[in-house]
């Protein structure tokens, strides 16, 4: 059988073994078994995250840097010398694709450097 043959035939054989187990996923699990499950309401205190970079020049970094994580997230970061933000700066932007203005980059290292600068 060509492999062409046999890719047709599988495309047959997978429908035929995933429907069922689809149908199983799908089926509410209290029809599955006879089980007694308690449900009760609890309440939970979250971490407060959602504070923003505070003091003055922290527009560009407000901007551009609270998507994805807090800016507690940033501010316990170690200090780190201008360099070091700057790297980081940008594998915000290359690595993990920070929509960051490119006009607000320099704003964002001084912010960083002024808050959480090392010598
Ligand atoms: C597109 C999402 C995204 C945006 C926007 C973003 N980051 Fe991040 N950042 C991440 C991810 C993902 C991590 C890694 C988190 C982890 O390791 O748990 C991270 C981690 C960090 C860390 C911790 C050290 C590290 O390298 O893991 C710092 C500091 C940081 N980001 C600073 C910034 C700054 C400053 C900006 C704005 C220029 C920014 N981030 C914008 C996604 C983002």
């Amino acid at each position: 059988m060509s492999t062409l043959k046999s890719l047709r035939a599988l495309a047959f054989i997978i429908p035929a073994f995933a429907i069922p187990a689809a149908a199983d996923l799908l089926t509410p699990a209290a029809t599955k078994a006879d089980s007694t499950i308690a449900f009760q309401s609890v309440n939970v205190t979250l971490p407060d995250s959602d504070r923003v970079f505070p003091g003055a020049g922290a527009d560009p970094i407000n901007n551009n840097c609270l998507a994805c994580h807090s800016a507690d997230m940033v501010l316990n970061q170690p200090a780190m010398t201008r360099a070091a933000w700057q790297a980081e700066v940008n594998k915000m932007i290359g690595s993990y694709k920070a929509p960051v203005a490119p006009e607000d980059v320099a704003g964002i290292v001084d912010y960083l450097v002024k808050t959480k600068g090392a010598n």
